[in-house]
């Protein structure tokens, strides 16, 4: 569901020069799947994510999102997925109930479905009791939490997560992880980054390492171990990265 070949993203600084952000990536991040993406930070993960959200064009490669080639038909790409990112810009006089509503309606849905989706979601998330506060009124762990009832709320078929867990607190991190678990489905396919090695370990099917730009390795946790001869994806990333 997510293709790239030859992927490439170089930024062009007065100060640093040339910065080959995504270099060269090739992955495959099948239906059915988690598809992880760990790496050290500016690793190039962030950069990955929004290529293939069509924010940033690529300065040479391409890929394929549900079918649709990002640079040939950018907006089919963005009806087909729901981006978290931590820059997900979320209007501060909306309450988190309006932000939600707003993108629901954005992607179309009916009102009696939007209704019913809003409920599960806010319930889920334990977000009933800040429903009706404006978002600039909101910690950033709750505005987090908007931004993934936000992309997740129209049930898309790619979601790409870049570390949805940034800033939450141990057990909103467990239960966002546990319904990003519960997400997959057979004709859905996540790309997700994180730091935190527990949620890559119980969440990914497949994990790329990536560093300065380039996967270094992709697999299973048990194709990872054997080439490693590790068992702590703590111990594998390190020794791959070689830091
Ligand atoms: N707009 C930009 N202009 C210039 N350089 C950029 C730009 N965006 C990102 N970079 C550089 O590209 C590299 C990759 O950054 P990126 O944000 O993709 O890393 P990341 O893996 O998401 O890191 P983190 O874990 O800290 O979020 C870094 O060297 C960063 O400084
Ligand atoms: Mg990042």
């Amino acid at each position: 569901m997510i293709v790239t070949s030859n992927l490439t993203k170089i930024f062009r600084d007065k100060k640093r020069g040339e910065i080959r952000a995504v270099d060269s990536v090739s992955i495959e991040c099948q239906p059915g799947r988690v598809f992880g993406l760990l790496g050290l930070n500016g690793a190039g993960k962030t950069t990955l994510m929004r290529l293939l959200s069509t924010i940033l064009k690529p300065t040479s490669g391409t890929a394929k999102v549900a079918g649709f080639d990002i640079l040939e038909q950018p907006e089919k790409v963005k009806e087909k997925i729901g981006f978290l990112s931590c820059e997900t810009g979320l209007y501060h006089r909306l309450t988190a109930e309006e932000t939600v509503n707003y993108f629901g309606r954005l992607n179309g849905m009916k009102e009696d479905q939007l209704k019913r989706r809003v409920d599960e979601m806010f319930e889920r998330f334990d977000m009933n009791e800040f429903r009706k506060r404006r978002v600039d009124k909101l910690s950033s762990g709750m505005k987090q939490k908007v931004s993934i009832a936000r992309t997740f709320i129209n049930d898309p078929e790619v979601l790409i997560l870049d570390e949805p867990t940034l800033g939450l607190d141990v057990v909103t991190s467990r239960g966002i992880i546990d319904f990003i678990k519960k997400s997959r489905g057979s004709n859905r396919c996540i790309l997700f980054s994180t730091h935190v090695m527990w949620e890559a370990q119980k969440l990914c099917d497949d994990i790329a390492i990536i560093h300065k730009g380039k996967i270094l390795e992709v697999g299973t946790l048990e194709q990872l171990r054997s080439k490693t001869g590790l068992n702590d994806l703590d111990d594998i990333f390190v020794k791959i990265v070689g830091e």
